[in-house]
């Protein structure tokens, strides 16, 4: 079976490098080596075009919540939509499954206050599309000027060009300048590396207190929106301290500020809720999500909106002037409504709150390699910090992380057959967010092949750095998503 797989793998990677364009990737990383190609998934495994397997660390783009193991069931509930009815827009008229997902989505959110949903077809879009509802409710609120939006330093909050202006990325936004959305970016909550970092309370403090600080040099009455993670992504999972997201809320209603938790990866089940909002005591107005939505079994992503948002809307003041052609396809609606089934039926986020503490002592273990600094995050959603020196928390500059990710770790995780994401978008982290069904067998695997991977890099480092370094040179970055 394999074999016949192998043979169809060069063929296809012949047309791969001819016709195929992949994102973010330098193509030329693979001019003497195949580009990774996975044919199946088993579990919580992919399976690659030789037949190799590798633990799904990063639930493929934090996407498989589920790992592989529900394809066919959620298929036969696609196929019945699909023999029921192809397609129906959501324009001046709707269908059922986006009926019972929004009733079903506004159920599981109604701690939260959320009363209304829109659909995308993914997280950028719904970002761009919580934009929009923010604008046109100020416009609506007598308040056309509010304009800007504030955002956090190294957040991903999707490239459309809209969605790009919430973007800390500078590589990412460079060569788009202008974007159309001005946006201040403050700090993120990186404890580790902030002056404050060691004391919660004065750590919230310096926070919230930058944030006043922004919103007034900008004009409080300016400032439309303020968009944030529950836990940030990018930069390594960067949970908020006690007292966060409270403060947000205040400042954002003393101000008239809008409020958007962007829960592409941290909704359904990543930390252990339905919405890390649940969490982490965040109290936003609009929710974006996306990726869990379907565990990955196709496109969809939305936008959940309390009532004070919804109103101008929902009595016909206002007409949202949005749209999109794949707005709640019914073929994701209904793939939508069977992944919650299984949600709730095989009680996954129980396993993600069971095994929570155990992920994490696991993880603490790694901390037995110097290269180790920082260990954080929570819920199945964790980011191994590696620094040059412990003690002084010393990091790698850029030469010295482009050889500790791509020329030593990744290759290591390739042999070691672990996906995750190595990055360095902000320091170098190792990033984890396995399926949620993972139990802890695929825990004490994933930290073994990160312990095995970082004591090699570790004693490469130590005997011979400065030749290391200098030889680096570009390798594929075949586990960096
Ligand atoms: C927090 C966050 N927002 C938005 C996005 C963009 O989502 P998409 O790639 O579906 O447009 C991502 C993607 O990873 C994300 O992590």
């Amino acid at each position: 079976m394999f074999a016949n797989q192998r043979l169809g793998a060069s063929a296809d990677q012949d047309s791969a490098r001819a016709h195929l364009l992949l994102n973010f990737t330098d193509l030329s990383n693979f001019d003497d080596r195949p580009i990774p190609m996975m044919v199946r998934g088993d579990g919580c495994e992919v399976i690659d075009a030789s037949g190799r397997r590798y633990l799904d660390g990063l639930s493929g783009l934090f996407c498989t919540n589920l790992g592989h193991a529900h394809g066919a069931e959620v298929g036969a509930a696609a196929q019945q939509q699909l023999s029921e009815m192809v397609y129906s827009p959501n324009w001046s008229l709707t269908h059922p499954t986006a009926v019972h997902l929004a009733e079903r989505l506004t159920t599981a959110a109604e701690p939260l206050g959320m009363t209304r949903l829109f659909l995308t077809s993914g997280g950028g879009e719904a970002v761009e599309a919580a934009w929009k509802l923010v604008r046109q409710w100020h416009i609506a609120n007598g308040q056309p000027q509010r304009r800007k939006a504030i955002a956090r330093d190294l957040a991903y909050h999707g490239t459309s060009l809209g969605a790009l202006s919430f973007t800390g990325l500078d590589d990412c936004r460079e060569p788009f300048l202008p974007l159309p959305i001005p946006v201040s970016f403050v700090s993120n909550t990186n404890a580790y590396r902030h002056p404050d970092g060691a004391n919660e309370a004065a750590f919230t403090k310096s926070l919230l207190d930058e944030i006043h600080r922004t919103i007034i040099r900008e004009g409080a009455d300016e400032i439309a929106m303020l968009i944030a993670e529950p836990v940030q992504n990018s930069g390594g999972a960067f949970t908020p301290p006690a007292g966060y997201w409270s403060g947000l809320r205040e400042l954002c209603d003393r101000y008239g500020i809008l409020l958007v938790a962007d829960e592409t990866i941290s909704a359904f089940g990543r930390v252990g809720e339905w919405f890390g909002s649940m969490r982490f005591a965040a109290r936003p107005d609009l929710i974006t999500f996306a990726k869990g939505a379907t565990a990955g079994h196709a496109p969809l992503g939305g936008v959940l909106m309390n009532d004070r948002v919804a109103e101008p809307f929902a009595t016909g003041a206002v007409t949202y002037m949005h749209g999109l052609t794949f707005s709640g396809h019914p073929l994701s609606t209904a793939i939508a409504l069977k992944v919650m089934d299984i949600y709730d039926r095989e009680q996954v986020f129980e396993n993600v709150r069971a095994l929570e503490g155990y992920f994490e002592n696991r993880l603490q273990e790694l901390r037995a390699n110097p290269l180790v600094g920082d260990i954080r995050g929570a819920g199945f959603f964790w980011a191994i910090e590696l620094v040059k020196d412990r003690e002084t928390r010393e990091m790698f500059d850029e030469a010295e992380a482009n050889w500790l990710l791509r020329d030593e770790l990744s290759g290591h995780m390739d042999e070691l057959g672990l996906l995750c994401r190595l990055d360095d978008r902000g320091e170098p982290v190792i990033q984890l967010s396995p399926p949620l069904v993972s139990g802890a067998k695929e825990i004490d695997r994933m930290v073994s092949i990160i312990g095995e991977a970082t004591d090699r890099a570790y004693k490469s480092w130590a005997k011979d750095r400065a030749r290391l370094i200098k030889s680096a040179g570009r390798r594929p970055k075949i586990n960096v998503a």
